[in-house]
């Protein structure tokens, strides 16, 4: 017997095995200890509020050669990684039956995700539903596992449409189930600004709001006239952040600049150009697409941006912090005196190189305070930043010339991960853009494309899967769009299993073990696409999108 197909883990781990031909059972029950030494107090905490709900044991402190052990090791860090783990429940360390060996807190973490895979979908749920007394049984193997990436990322967009907090949390538990360590929060665009600067309150007293909404993408003429907005304060953004952290899940924020802007200019019109259009009539944006009315390059835009990064930086711990540069229109700059002079006095060739300048300002800004910038690959036009790291999106190739001249890269190309492109080719997919990108594409996706030297390779410091929501107005919609698909992307942004190979991938077995992955996601309560196509519910007929195969996304 394969010894992963006896468990049907996801992500896939390095190894699993039992001994001999079939594994035996232990089970948990009410006398079943848990010993958390040190460093790992905050595992065991979240073992009790996950587990411990899910089956009513109370799991309490102790140490008993039939309970369940955490620690930190030295030999699992040297051997799998700060992140990696040593999971045996078959009572082969320390005659304990379970044990969890971390490479530090966070591969404990990551191997109590795998304990609760191992208990079965019920485990998953938050009370326990029964029979009383009811024994916990748990296959008695020996995982040991490591990620291959350090950076297993998922960017949620808050802006198109705002996802109440509670849900941004509920992300957080989805992505920690499924071993993903970065939440990238795409916190302004054009249509909404969604934290509270508290120096600048118009930015969320106006820029969080919007009158109405498009309903549909660019193809639809309807409108959904119900107001749309909300935004974190800033307490709000404080507890993501530590929610996240007692997952050991990093919370990168994004703030969109120069382009993608509107909603910031509708707040405060000096930041716009002023010498070009009539700033101080601009809405919140309530249509999808690139929008013509960037950021002024000006010292006060620069001021303002800065004072707006300040109160960033103290609620985001994240050493890496993203400002977008995406999409970035250059004709309001080919008209302005006050953006042409700009280029002048800086001796710059045009407008593309006075976008570097903007995100080269702000690369040297936070490097001072001890911050890295990353933003989308269109930051290498004019000229990469010298520390700045890239977000891959338009393809490979910005990631290639970037990893190449010695930039961390993210790889999270539209082609493979935009989780909002359609899954499906058939007419009932909801709201369908972009390319179709079934699960098995995404199973098949590979970060690190061949022909990359080995040193550009381990430029490569992670993936990405990006989740846009123009055409996501409520979670369902979120979850319909990014389930089954991110089990599938989390194995590839940690399995060290998968082959290099997309063709040579065993998707037949992805799968198999994704009958057991969806109870799991049931009893999370996960609105996934169900393997046959959208239930009625999930269907939005009459509600265009733009299904044209080859399609950039935001069109
Ligand atoms: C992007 O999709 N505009 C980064």
């Amino acid at each position: 017997m394969d010894p992963v197909e006896l468990t049907d883990l996801i992500p896939a781990p390095r190894t699993a095995a039992c001994r001999g031909s079939s594994p035996g059972y232990l089970s948990l029950d009410e006398g079943t200890t848990l010993d958390a030494r040190p460093g790992t107090e905050g595992v065991a905490r979240r073992l009790r509020a996950t587990i411990g709900a899910a089956t009513g044991l109370p799991l309490a402190p102790g140490r008993d050669p039939r309970g369940i052990l955490l620690r930190i090791s030295a030999r699992v860090e040297r051997e799998y990684g700060p992140e990696g783990y040593r999971l045996s429940t078959d009572g082969s360390v320390e005659d304990v039956a379970v044990v969890i060996e971390g490479g530090s807190a966070a591969g404990v973490f990551w191997g109590a995700q795998t304990l609760r895979q191992l208990l079965g979908p019920d485990a998953y749920r938050k009370a326990p539903i029964g029979p009383a007394g009811r024994e916990w049984e748990l296959p008695m193997v020996t995982v040991e596992d490591g990620p291959r990436f350090s950076w297993r990322g998922v960017m949620l967009d808050v802006a198109r449409h705002f996802l109440p907090k509670d849900d941004v949390l509920r992300y957080v538990d989805l992505l920690a189930a499924h071993k993903l360590n970065v939440l990238h929060l795409h916190l302004t665009d054009d249509q909404g600004w969604r934290i509270e600067i508290e120096r600048y309150p118009r930015l969320t007293e106006i820029g969080a709001w919007r009158t109405r909404t498009k309903w549909g993408h660019r193809a639809s003429d309807l409108w959904n006239d119900t107001p749309h907005g909300g935004y974190y304060t800033q307490d709000d953004i404080r507890e993501i952040v530590a929610y996240a952290a007692e997952r050991h899940i990093r919370v990168v924020p994004e703030i969109d600049i120069p382009g993608h802007s509107q909603a910031a200019i509708a707040a405060y019109p000096e930041l716009g150009n002023t010498d070009v259009i009539d700033t101080t009539t601009l809405p919140v944006w309530d249509t999808w697409g690139i929008n013509p009315n960037v950021l002024a390059p000006t010292d006060s835009t620069l001021r303002f941006y800065e004072g707006v990064l300040e109160e960033v930086l103290a609620l985001f711990p994240s050493p890496f912090i993203h400002l977008g540069g995406d999409e970035c229109p250059k004709d309001q700059w080919k008209a302005s005196p006050v953006a042409q002079a700009r280029i002048e006095e800086l001796g710059l060739a045009g407008e593309e190189e006075l976008q570097a300048w903007f995100i080269r300002h702000f690369d040297r800004w936070l490097a001072d305070r001890g911050r890295r910038l990353i933003g989308w690959d269109e930051i290498l036009e004019g000229g990469l930043a010298p520390g700045a790291a890239v977000s891959s999106w338009r393809g490979y190739a910005g990631g290639i010339a970037a990893a190449e001249a010695g930039h961390d890269v993210v790889m999270c190309p539209e082609q493979h991960v935009y989780l909002d492109h359609r899954q499906d080719g058939g007419a009932d997919e909801p709201v369908p853009i972009g390319y179709v990108r079934t699960l098995e594409d995404v199973y098949r996706f590979e970060p690190v494309p061949p022909g990359l030297s080995p040193d550009a390779a381990a430029h490569v410091i992670g993936t990405q899967a990006n989740v846009w929501t123009e055409v996501m107005e409520s979670r369902s919609r979120v979850d319909y769009q990014v389930f089954p698909r991110l089990a599938a992307f989390a194995e590839v942004a940690w399995s060290t299993r998968l082959p290099a190979a997309p063709a040579e991938r065993d998707f037949a077995d992805f799968e198999r073990r994704m009958t057991a992955h969806y109870r799991r996601l049931d009893a999370l309560g996960v609105d996934y696409r169900p393997p046959g196509g959208p239930l009625p519910w999930q269907r939005r007929p009459g509600v265009l999108g733009r299904p044209i195969e080859g399609a950039p996304p935001n069109v």
